[in-house]
């Protein structure tokens, strides 16, 4: 078998022949991250895919982001190490079930979260992610009619912010909605000198124990500029890769939903490894097709996130 440093030499290589770019999430393992050519949250990828001038995206993430990538460079290729890359929160809304939900709200405009499928993006009118929900919500009017999918607790989450009452639809993300209340809270006491931050798809009763709620890219941010020393992670582990990195004096722990894990683990994102990304590069697979229709109405919405992010300063 090749080791790492061969097939992180090889990749690079294959990146440059093929005029490819690589973009990660940072969920992926830690030797994904360090070939990238760009890591971010959701927010930054799509930006970075809608800007790319290369000829093939090869994207480290799951599913649903490989296809956000494709909608926006519908004539480029589009690759992802694996197509078993799925994602619990994306399955947790599926297209004719939605149809019918949406149906029993007609004077609503639906705001969906970026992890749901190109599917589920033509039946709605605008894309947000956890790095802008807060602020595309809030920039609509008051009595703005929502239907909001298909994170129940991003979307929880936002109305206890706002004071809306958006209608939620019932997803989540099996990552974050296994944290416990109870188990954080005994992390916490063991950890008394930490502070603890958390993505907002962990459900309310763990992020009313947090300190900072906020996207991968806002708690990266957080953590930089903050003078704690220690800090509980509740997220998905392949953060604390970056986090590490940029702060080595500084110590993090992942909340687990029990003790018999030290890691929080995404099965979707952790099925893409560095063998996968060099055969994917090699033989140019596996590649995302959606269809023309598919493709122009889900453009639509996440063309107006990223023009409202750019309107309200969230990305340049
Ligand atoms: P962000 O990177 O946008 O915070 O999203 C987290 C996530 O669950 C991606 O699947
Ligand atoms: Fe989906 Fe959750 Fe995995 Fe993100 S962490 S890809 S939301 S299952």
């Amino acid at each position: 078998m090749m080791d790492n440093n061969l097939m992180k030499e090889k990749i690079l290589e294959l990146k440059n022949k093929k005029n490819a770019i690589i973009l990660g999430h940072y969920y992926q393992v830690p030797d994904i991250q360090d070939i990238s050519d760009f890591v971010g949250d959701s927010l930054n990828l799509a930006q970075k895919a809608a800007e790319t001038q290369k000829d093939i995206i090869l994207f480290c993430g799951v599913h649903f982001m490989g296809e956000t990538a494709k909608i926006l460079n519908p004539n480029k290729k589009v690759i992802i190490p694996d197509l078993n890359a799925g994602c619990s929160l994306a399955d947790s809304c599926e297209y004719e079930e939605f149809k019918k939900f949406k149906e029993k709200y007609p004077n609503h405009i639906v705001i969906s979260y970026i992890n749901c499928s190109a599917k589920i993006k033509t039946l709605s009118d605008i894309i947000c992610t956890s790095g802008n929900a807060l602020q595309i919500v809030n920039s609509l009017p008051q009595d703005q009619k929502i239907i909001f999918a298909p994170d129940k607790n991003l979307g929880g989450y936002i109305n206890r912010m706002t004071g809306r009452n958006m209608v939620l639809y019932n997803g989540s993300c099996e990552v974050h909605e296994q944290l416990t209340a109870e188990y954080t809270l005994k992390m916490k006491r063991e950890n008394s000198d930490a502070i603890l931050i958390a993505h907002p798809e962990c459900n309310d009763s763990v992020l009313q124990l947090a300190d900072y709620i906020g996207s991968t890219q806002g708690m990266i941010k957080y953590v930089k500029e903050s003078n704690h020393k220690k800090f509980l992670v509740a997220t998905e582990s392949g953060i604390l890769h970056k986090l590490q990195n940029e702060n080595p004096e500084k110590e993090f722990i992942v909340v687990t939903s029990n003790s018999t894990c030290a890691c929080n683990d995404c099965r979707h994102m952790k099925l893409n490894t560095l063998e996968k990304v060099l055969y994917s590069l090699e033989n140019e697979v596996f590649e995302i097709n959606l269809d023309d229709e598919t493709i122009l109405n889900a453009r639509k919405p996440i063309e107006k996130m990223l023009e409202i992010s750019k309107k309200l300063n969230i990305i340049k």
